[in-house]
């Protein structure tokens, strides 16, 4: 490995010790650039970077003590050495105080500046990686329009790179508000189609006919109101990429022609004979559980494979906490710019505890709601108005519960036939575990079972029916 070429800015007004330093720098194959006075110093630091500085203090004009500041300002990371004939403790403090890295005295030993020289340079490599690695940390806190340093974030950004310049199929899934749409638009950015159309589009949003006339195109005629060709959204994002939302939306007809498509990598337009070559990126998502859709037959296995090349499932929101402050912050940002009121600490612990079933875009709106009703500039608890979000988190729950149960005017019976029918579920059936955790002895629960067996057959009675109105005191003990 070929060493790294140190450089050294030398200033001094003495010609003699000019080039004393300057042959010894270059025995050591050190480069130099050799100047005499602070002005010289100072236009020589602006042009080019140098590893360190080695400064006489004593010189006509600007001393190397005012010389030192504004090196300092001028060049941050690079370390400066102060040499000087009149050695007194006051100015070695004084010295560096000011900033100086290191203090020599003149006449000084060759091997004493060399050591200090050695000092500087592994102290300017320490601060570079550490620039390295902190520019690395802030990187990975968000990429290109994605925010989050969570574990599950950093494998999408890696994830993302890497497939960056492939054009195979990407399938996101995720609950809805996760960033599934930002993730998409990354991809596409970021990769080699980034100068070429991204073509979004909602496959819930249409009906079968539309869908596919907006997809594939038509020709004149096809349908009643098709008065012309028209172009499809697979042509206009030829050479780039074709988003296609909610794909789990996708209606089975289309499902097949779809399969077809991504087979052959060619389109037809709806009433067209003639095939079109196509070059499109496809990048699908869906909120939806698509092996449920799988298997109760509502989404076609085959294109499911044809999709799933890569597939990329993003976390919710409540999966990856640390990902909180970080959107919060981007999202006051977004929405009141620089000089958006900054969080208190008990709004942002309040933030870390919710569950944020609408993910991402529930707490941009949080966060909104926030700022118009913050006053002053900062947000507190509550200015964030969690109490519906809160109380789906453990603290609230009973009051969501009984706010449901009151909004849908349920008597006890139907809330605790609910109840005791949901424990039985969780229990896979085993009626002494459900007894316990009801707090029913297991004779209660068997008759009660009995009876909701035989009520079933006359379900039409159902509530209303007198008799059931004291069910539930009967056969809580
Ligand atoms: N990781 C993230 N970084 C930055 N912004 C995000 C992130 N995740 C979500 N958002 C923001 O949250 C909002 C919702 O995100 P997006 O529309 O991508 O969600 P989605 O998964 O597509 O939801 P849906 O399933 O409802 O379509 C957007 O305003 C988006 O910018
Ligand atoms: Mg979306």
């Amino acid at each position: 490995m070929a060493a790294v070429t140190r450089s050294v800015l030398v200033v001094d007004d003495d010609p003699l010790i000019r080039e004393t330093l300057a042959d010894l720098l270059e025995d050591q194959g050190i480069g130099s650039t050799v100047v005499d006075g602070a002005e010289a110093a100072l236009a020589t630091a602006r042009e080019r970077e140098f590893d360190a500085a080695l400064s006489d203090i004593r010189m006509p004009g600007r001393d190397g003590m005012e010389l030192l500041p504004e090196l300092r300002e001028l060049r941050p990371q690079m370390p400066v050495i102060l040499m000087t004939g009149y050695a007194s403790i006051d100015s070695a403090i004084a010295a560096m105080r000011a900033g100086a890295f290191d203090y020599i005295t003149k006449p000084f030993r060759t091997e004493a500046v060399l050591a200090s020289l050695e000092r500087a340079f592994a102290f300017r490599e320490l601060e570079r990686e550490n620039a390295q690695l902190r520019r690395a940390v802030e990187r990975t806190a968000s990429f290109g329009d994605l925010i989050g340093s969570s574990p599950a974030m950093q494998e999408i950004y890696a994830l993302i790179r890497k497939i960056a310049t492939s054009s195979s199929s990407v399938l996101i899934s995720g609950e809805s508000g996760t960033g599934k749409d930002v993730i998409a638009r990354t991809i596409h950015f970021s990769g080699a189609r980034a100068s070429r159309a991204f073509v979004p589009i909602n496959c819930t949003a249409m009906p079968e006919g539309l869908l596919e006339s907006e997809l594939f195109g038509h020709v004149r005629g096809a349908f009643t109101g098709a008065h012309a060709n028209k172009r499809g959204l697979f042509e206009e994002a030829d050479g780039g990429t074709l988003f296609l939302d909610e794909i789990g939306d996708m209606p089975p007809a289309l499902q097949a022609k779809m399969l077809r498509v991504l087979q052959d990598r060619e389109i037809r337009a709806v009433g067209g004979t003639r095939p079109v070559r196509v070059d499109v990126r496809i990048i699908a998502a869906t909120n939806k559980d698509l092996h449920a859709e799988i298997e109760r037959g509502a989404f076609r296995k085959d294109l499911y494979y044809r999709l799933n090349v890569i597939p990329i499932h993003v976390p919710p929101l409540r999966e990856r906490v640390e990902d909180i402050p970080l959107l919060a912050e981007a999202f006051l940002r977004k929405h009141a710019g620089a000089q958006a009121p900054r969080l208190s600490p008990e709004a942002l612990a309040q933030l870390m505890r919710c569950a944020w079933e609408g993910n991402a875009r529930e707490l941009e709106n949080a966060i909104e709601r926030a700022l118009v009703l913050c006053s002053g500039d900062q947000i507190e608890a509550r200015d964030l108005a969690l109490e519906g979000v809160e109380a789906r988190t453990s603290a609230g729950f009973e009051e969501a519960l009984l706010a449901e149960a009151f909004r849908k005017r349920l008597t006890v019976k139907e809330l605790t036939d609910l109840y005791v029918e949901r424990v039985l579920k969780e229990c896979g059936g085993r009626k002494g575990e459900a007894a316990r955790i009801l707090g029913l002895n297991r004779r209660t629960l068997y008759r009660r079972d009995e009876r909701a067996a035989s009520a079933g057959a006359s379900e039409a009675s159902g509530p209303d029916d007198p008799e059931s109105e004291n069910g539930p005191e009967d056969e809580l003990d």
